[in-house]
């Protein structure tokens, strides 16, 4: 299956476990890429439009995992706006896991995956399996490897 891991991360963490996750799928006997999401000015603190630099192009992979930062209780604006100007998923495998500082995925994790699994029915999909790493979590090895086995159920 060819898998492709679509990340916004901005200070590296969301990143880091994607590319555990890539290891892990690509020893599987998976081919994987991992595409970066990258607006013009990255900086989170930017108030005024978005307007997105890299625009990963999914058409070739059978399945999708979207990844991203947790902000202001909200998925980060860069994925946001990113899924809004896909055309259209239909006919694609969709998971997806989220980074937050927070312990608890009540602050703002369980409301970025609802915002990734709205996004991705609108374009046609549906999404099977999600993950939230709560970085300031004592057990956040624990999350990652948890994130990571359940993403691999695919
Ligand atoms: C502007 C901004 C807002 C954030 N808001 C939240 C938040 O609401 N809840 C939370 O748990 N973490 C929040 N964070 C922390 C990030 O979600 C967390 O550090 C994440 O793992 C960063 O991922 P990255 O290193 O891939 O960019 C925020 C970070 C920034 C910069």
């Amino acid at each position: 299956m060819k898998i492709g891991i679509i990340v916004h991360s901005h200070t590296g963490n969301t990143l880091g476990v994607a590319e555990k996750l890539m290891d892990t799928l690509t020893s599987a006997g998976n081919t994987v890429a991992i595409e970066r999401v990258t607006a013009v000015n990255e900086d989170p603190s930017a108030a005024g439009n978005i307007q997105l630099k890299t625009i990963p192009d999914i058409t070739s992979y059978d399945h999708l995992i979207f990844a991203a930062p947790v902000r202001a209780f909200s998925l980060s604006p860069v994925m946001k706006l990113y899924l809004k100007q896909l055309s259209s998923l239909k006919d694609k495998k969709v998971s997806c896991f989220v980074t937050q500082h927070f312990a608890f995925p009540w602050m703002g994790g369980n409301n970025a995956i609802k915002q990734v699994k709205r996004a991705c029915e609108s374009k046609g999909a549906s999404i099977s399996n999600t993950g939230i790493v709560n970085w300031s979590n004592k057990s956040r090895e624990k999350m990652i490897s948890n994130v990571i086995e359940k993403l691999c159920e695919i």
